[in-house]
Parts: structure tokens; C-alpha cells; sequence
């Protein structure tokens, strides 16, 4: 059948971009990778994009479509086509561009390196015995270990685009990886260190890693499990971590969060005398209600229960972070265990599909 796309060509030594569209031949089975193989093949040879396994494993063809991360060769093209719609294919974004659809990852392995990504098991000569792991110890990092590292996650995060030295989705998830390993024995060492600036605490939580990584690691949740063993370890110097323990105290005790103390408590005295001035300029306006006397939501109690529950039972650390969807069932199977419809309800990376055009 007839398969059409839009290419953002772009050539980093002249500066030269254009978007070329191109209309391939492709059997209904095509996956964007095999369109832009054919494009290579049969329409223009300087196309220039990176690919290897071609099964989803070696994480070399990231790229976006129509503005969101996918792997070229996992998304299938034949629905896109039937819709009349045309996508346009563009570079990752976070990386500068080299050629075409080509980015330059160095700054991504520089992330990936600072983690420290191997094992530090806290011996030099190997016992006499294998150390077996339990497959319970396995499962706690059973979905970090599945990062193929193809940089969606990276090319759609909003706090790289606001601080490019962010350690990034794809880097802490690593450092979850061996933070959770039962063999691994620098976890202070590594929660010291990715708590530092430009790390854990300054992800803004948008979610779109998890959105868009297509190998269900969910990169956030794996930030939020190392937010959490950081403060089960003591290691809460940094303001992100001052301010989640407030948002605790302040539910734990009034049910409400308490924001005319937030500043002074996550920042300090000194530093929240600063912004007296801005302060007032709230208050006046009645965006600061007045500390004294707090003001107690009516089902307190409520709160307060769910704190003591939690506490009970012993919850501390990554143990307490739910994950947000239980992503590699989503990935391919159903509830009812039925292979799923990769554009149906549940499934991702979903492709922009427009409303097709009504009928007259
Ligand atoms: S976390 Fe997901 S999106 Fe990010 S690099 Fe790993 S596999 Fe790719
Ligand atoms: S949730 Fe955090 S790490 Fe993930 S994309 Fe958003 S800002 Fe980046
Ligand atoms: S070519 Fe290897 S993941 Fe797509």
C-alpha cells in the first residue's frame, strides 16, 4: 500500500533544513523504520537516521513522530496511513542534531557514566561461591533493568530542556537500577551523589518519560523510588527533599498544606527574609491566609489515619512509591491476556491519529 511521510532534513555543516516529504510502496506490516528504509533504498540515499536490531532491543532508532518519542521500529504504520494522515518525522529533541534524524548522544552517555552504572559490590576478589539472588530481590528492579537507553525519555524531558545539566529520566533510572540491586553496596554513596544539584529533586514531574519510554521503565516513578530511599537514608539536605517533607508534616497535621510556612521550612530563615516583600504583596491580595491560628481541615482525623497506616506498615522508601501503571502488561497484552491493539485503549506510544476527515 501507499505510505506517506514527512522528514525534517537537516544537515548540521551548511545549516541547511527542509521538510521533504516522500510516498514509498510498503507492505501493511511496516513499522516507520522499514519506510525509512525503503526511503534509503529506493528515493534518496543521503537520508541519514541510526537503526541496528530492528526488534525494539538495541534502543538505536529513537526519534519523534509528530512531535513525541517513539522507536522507528516499533511503531507500525498501516493505521496512520489508512487515516489519510501524514506524520512528520523528526530528530529527538534534548541532543543537538548531527544530520537528519542523527543526534549526537554524548551528552546522553555522559549522564548515563555519572550514575556510576555498574556494580559496586563492596569486594575486589570473587568469593568461593556464586551469590545467588532471590527472584522477589530481582523484581525490584525488574523494570529499570528493561532500559534499552534510546534517549525518548531524555528527548522529552521538560527539566533537561530548562537545565541541560539535569541528570535526566534515563541516568537516575540507571542509578535506581543499582540503588535496588540486593548485591550493590555504595546505595549512600549513589543517593548522596544523585541528590545533589541538577539531580533527583529537580525533575518537575511531568511525566512524559513514562509517557514516552517504550520499554515500560517508567523513568519517574524510578526518580520517585530514589527520592524516597534518599529520605529513608537521612540524605534530605536539598530543598526538593526539605519541601516533600513539609508537604508530609503539614498534611499530617492540619490536612492542608501549610505554604506561609513552606518557604522558611524548605528554605530557611535567612533566605525566606528575602522574599518578605513578595510576601506581603500576597498577602494583601489574600493569597497568604495567616499562619495563627492553622487552619485544620474538618476530616483531619482522615489524613492523620492514612500517615499512621502507612507508617504501620513499614513503607519507607521505594517500597511506599506505587507505580503509576503496570506498564509491561500494558505493552503487549490485555487484562484477558489477548494480544493487544497496539492503537487501542492502554497502549503506547500512542501515534498522533487525527480525527479522519467526515464523510460528506
Ligand atoms: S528509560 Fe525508556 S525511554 Fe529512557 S532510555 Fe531507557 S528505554 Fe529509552
Ligand atoms: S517526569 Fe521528570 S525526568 Fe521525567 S520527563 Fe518530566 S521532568 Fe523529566
Ligand atoms: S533498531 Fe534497535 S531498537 Fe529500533
Amino acid at each position: 500500500m501507499k505510505m506517506a511521510l514527512k522528514i525534517w532534513r537537516f544537515d548540521s555543516v551548511s545549516g541547511e533544513r527542509a521538510l521533504k516529504e516522500y510516498e514509498v510502496d510498503a507492505p501493511d506490516w511496516a513499522t516507520l523504520l522499514d519506510l525509512l528504509d525503503i526511503v534509503k533504498d529506493r528515493h534518496d540515499g543521503t537520508l541519514a537516521y541510526r537503526k541496528s536490531c530492528r526488534m525494539m532491543i538495541c534502543g538505536s532508532c529513537g526519534m519523534r513522530m509528530d512531535g513525541a518519542a517513539v522507536l522507528a521500529c516499533k511503531t507500525r504504520m498501516v493505521d496512520i496511513a489508512e487515516s489519510g494522515h501524514v506524520p512528520v518525522i523528526s530528530a529527538m529533541g534534548n541532543m543537538p542534531i548531527v544530520k537528519d534524524l542523527v543526534v549526537d548522544m554524548n551528552p546522553f552517555w555522559g549522564k548515563i557514566r555519572s550514575v556510576q552504572p555498574w556494580l559496586q559490590p563492596g569486594y575486589t576478589e570473587p568469593g568461593e561461591k556464586e551469590y545467588v539472588v532471590s527472584q522477589e530481590d530481582v523484581d525490584v528492579i525488574h523494570k529499570e533493568s528493561l532500559c534499552v537507553m534510546c534517549g525518548c525519555c531524555v528527548s522529552e524531558c521538560n527539566s533537561m530542556e530548562a537545565d541541560p545539566e539535569f541528570l535526566g529520566p534515563a541516568a537516575l533510572a540507571k542509578g535506581m537500577r543499582f540503588v535496588g540491586d540486593a548485591r550493590d553496596r555504595a546505595t549512600v554513596e549513589r543517593l548522596q551523589s544523585y541528590s545533589e544539584e541538577h539531580g533527583i529533586w529537580d525533575c518537575t514531574r511531568c511525566y512524559f518519560c513514562n509517557e514516552r519510554c517504550p520499554k515500560g521503565v517508567d523513568p519517574r516513578d524510578a526518580i520517585a523510588k530514589l527520592g524516597a530511599e534518599a529520605m529513608k537514608a537521612g540524605i534530605d539536605s536539598d530543598m526538593g527533599a526539605k519541601h516533600a517533607k513539609w508537604f508530609v508534616t503539614s498534611a499530617k497535621t492540619t490536612g492542608w498544606l501549610r505554604e506561609t510556612e513552606l518557604v522558611p521550612k524548605t528554605q530557611g530563615v535567612v533566605k525566606s527574609l528575602k522574599e518578605v516583600k513578595f510576601a506581603m504583596g500576597l498577602f494583601k491580595h489574600g493569597k497568604v491566609p495567616p499562619p495563627v491560628p492553622p487552619h485544620v481541615a474538618k476530616h483531619v482525623s482522615e489524613s492523620r489515619a492514612l500517615y499512621d497506616l502507612v507508617k504501620q506498615q513499614d513503607r519507607g522508601g521505594a517500597d511506599g512509591i506505587v507505580q503509576s501503571e503496570k506498564a509491561l502488561s500494558r505493552l503487549e497484552l490485555a487484562a484477558d491476556g489477548e494480544p493487544r491493539d497496539p492503537y487501542g485503549e492502554g497502549s503506547f506510544p500512542k501515534p498522533f491519529l487525527p480525527e479522519k476527515e467526515p464523510a460528506e
